[in-house]
């Protein structure tokens, strides 16, 4: 599991994990891949003056991981108060094909949309409502149907497919936060449109399959207010406005562009930043493998009234669940299985559709619902090429393709 230490805390054997994302690089995060051999290499860590560091502490041994998320976001931390507010109303091989269709034309249009910003032409807004209103209606039906598709994104198509899971997750969590169809809408737009500044950013440094030195992320940096300044003709909504220019900036003012802090920056870009950070992190780069939901969940949990708001953060735990729907799980009978529907109020017993036998056999339709059965838990998380898993078993909207760069992840 990966954690935040302060780098006067580390020791010897410890392994320094890179994270590699841009949000996090700052003058005082200790960032080199390893692990630490001596005391001499951390007190010359500290000598050089950085103040943090991420770590990987062991991966744990099977039957595990119910014992190591407890332990890093207790039930009870967790909003009380959460009431699921979207029960499915469709059966999910209903909603899939339609939701396949959204998907993919949304992601045809996030292109375009990436195309024409680099040419300086204006957004096409009412095009872009359109979509954030289908996926509104599709998450409404059963959620569960994008879920599993924003989890099986194609791996090529980060640039694309990130606005649109933005989009996904963000409406999502705004719909269980109680807001209005409007504000909804709202939050949408802004998760679709939150990184168009980023097509005025080289892709030298954009698409570089290495850290960033510190004068290529000063030109990263400068995305949220070139997306503004983009915009800042259209007659946006503010709070679309707040999501594009304030998605980096953290709650203890150490974020950019403007270093803006606690309630200086609006509900809807707190609620970007999550899913943006969220996405980032469970996402396959051409530098960095994808991180397991529950560890991102479990990393981001740490960094809550810190960096990001504590009670949108326990929302969105319990929106996601701690096995998203597409993860790949093994039960304590030995089965392994694709979580096809979550359970918010009971976030470590989702749906499981079984897939393979303790013996290896093949099988497909049958679900287990971990809320109905006690005495079977998951014990696993994996990657589907270390489960010998094909998700699209379990959720079969997903093309050949996109299954195909899963399974390899
Ligand atoms: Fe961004």
């Amino acid at each position: 599991m990966i954690t935040k230490l302060a780098t006067k805390d580390l020791a010897p054997g410890m392994r320094v994990v890179n994270l590699d994302l841009p949000w996090l690089a700052n003058p005082f995060l200790y960032a080199r891949d390893g692990v630490l051999a001596s005391q001499e290499d951390i007190d010359r860590i500290i000598l050089e003056g950085f103040l943090e560091v991420y770590v990987d502490t062991e991966t744990p041994a099977s039957g595990d991981v119910e014992e190591e998320i407890e332990e890093v976001i207790p039930h009870q931390k967790v909003e009380e108060t959460f009431q699921d507010r979207l029960p499915p109303k469709v059966r999910l091989s209903e909603e899939l094909p339609a939701a396949r269709t959204l998907f993919d034309g949304s992601v045809r249009f996030a292109r375009s949309l990436m195309l024409g910003l680099s040419k300086d032409k204006p957004i096409p807004v009412e095009e872009g409502a359109r979509i954030v209103d289908d996926i509104f209606n599709s998450i409404t039906r059963n959620c569960n149907a994008l879920l599993g598709l924003v989890k099986l994104r194609r791996r090529d198509e980060y640039t694309y497919t990130h606005c649109i899971n933005v989009c996904v997750l963000a409406s999502l969590l705004s719909v269980q936060l109680g807001h209005k169809p409007s504000v909804t809408r709202k939050v949408g737009l802004a998760g679709l449109f939150h990184d168009i500044g980023k097509t005025h950013i080289p892709d030298a440094i954009l698409n570089k399959s290495g850290p960033l030195s510190n004068e290529e992320f000063m030109v990263m940096k400068l995305h949220p207010e070139l997306g503004l300044r983009h915009v800042q003709e259209q007659g946006l909504p503010p709070e679309v406005m707040s999501g594009i220019s304030d998605h980096h900036e953290k709650l203890n003012g150490k974020g950019y562009p403007r270093g803006l802090k606690g309630d200086e920056i609006s509900e809807t870009a707190r609620i970007i930043t999550i899913v943006d950070i969220y996405d980032a992190l469970t996402s396959r780069r051409v530098y960095k493998d994808p991180m397991l939901p529950h560890q991102a969940l479990c990393l981001m949990y740490s960094m809550r009234g810190e960096e990001l708001d504590e009670r949108l953060l326990s929302h969105f735990i319990r929106t996601q669940g701690i096995y998203p729907v597409g993860s790949v799980v093994e039960l304590s009978s030995g089965w392994r299985g694709v979580v096809t529907q979550i359970c918010p109020e009971k976030p470590l017993a989702p749906q499981v559709t079984l897939v393979r036998s303790p013996l290896g056999r093949l099988k497909t339709g049958e679900v287990i619902n971990l809320a109905e059965q006690s005495q079977v838990k998951i014990t696993r998380v994996m990657t589907p090429g270390e489960a010998g898993v094909d998700p699209s078993l379990a959720i079969p909207g997903a093309n050949s393709s996109t299954v195909q760069s899963y399974v390899s992840a």
